[in-house]
């Protein structure tokens, strides 16, 4: 089977910065990955040219078999199989949450009224936020809007789903919610690429892990195996800044990576 999403040699500058130096990567129909790695290091821009709203420079990026560096590709079709979800919500802020949902599906694919607002209602439904269906964004809990940002790109019906740092601006009780709705979507079968520092939600619901550094992906694997025994310093002193970075004198780079995936940032 063809891979959904296949990377190779892909390049971005912006000018005279490199910012991905050669990404070579597959994602199978159905998989779930994770993407680490450092402030800077690509994340988003790799994200963002798998569904072109970065050109890359050189080498190819395949979605569902199409590949869309080639000439007379016909990126609208394919982007609209690639739903995206970025890390603040991005919602119309005029429109419902409903109105969020219908848009797409109104504008792009032409569907009634009644058929969008119906298909709508359903999704609202299902990341459990159907009661707030009338409510403007800013009426909304983060938690709310994320979910409701996950509708509206279900609402095209993707392949495949992107989600860059879904619930790096949410408070934690809130982030919750919305990896619920990310491990039901993983349960039913959808190809997802994810960028996350949730390492708890990496190891129990992705099937791979890619590690980016400096615009290259320095490693890959299982999401359990990689974290508890990373390969490269590279990785063992970011696992160390991310699970310590927020407490006082904890361990610099260099000493032994610990456990940072029971999660639990407790600092007595
Ligand atoms: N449109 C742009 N124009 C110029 N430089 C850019 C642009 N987008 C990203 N960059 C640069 O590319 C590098 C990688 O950015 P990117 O946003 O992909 O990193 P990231 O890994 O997602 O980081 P973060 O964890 O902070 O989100 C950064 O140095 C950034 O300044
Ligand atoms: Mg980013």
């Amino acid at each position: 089977m063809a891979a959904a999403v296949e990377l190779i040699a892909l390049h971005k500058d912006f000018g005279k910065h490199e910012v991905l130096k050669g990404i070579d990567l597959a994602v199978e129909p159905g998989e779930v990955v994770v993407v680490i790695g450092p402030s800077g290091s690509g994340k988003s821009t790799m994200l963002r040219c798998i569904n072109f709203l970065e050109r890359p420079t050189s080498g190819t990026v395949t979605v569902l078999g199409q590949r869309l560096t080639a000439k007379g590709t016909q990126l609208m079709r394919v982007r609209r199989q690639v739903g995206m979800v970025f890390q603040h919500f991005n919602l119309f802020p005029h429109r419902t949450a409903l109105q969020n949902v219908m848009e797409g599906p109104r504008v792009v694919l032409r569907v009634s009224k009644v058929e969008a607002e119906q298909r709508a209602r359903a999704l609202l439904d299902k990341v459990g936020v159907g009661d707030q269906a009338d409510k403007k964004p800013n009426k909304l809990s983060g938690g709310q809007q994320q979910r409701v940002a996950i509708a509206r790109a279900l609402a095209l019906d993707p392949q495949v789903m992107l989600f860059d740092e879904p619930t790096s601006a949410l408070d934690p009780e809130l982030r919750a919610e919305v990896l619920d709705v990310m491990r039901q979507l993983a349960s039913e079968g959808m190809t997802m690429m994810i960028v996350t520092h949730e390492m708890h939600f990496a190891r129990k619901v992705a099937d791979r892990a890619f590690f980016l550094d400096g615009g290259v992906i320095v490693e890959e694997g299982l999401p359990a195996e990689m974290l508890e025994r990373p390969k490269t310093e590279r990785l063992n002193r970011f696992l160390n800044r991310i699970f310590w970075g927020e407490v006082p004198g904890a361990a610099t780079a260099g000493e032994t990576h610990l456990d940072p995936l029971d999660n639990k940032l407790d600092p007595t």
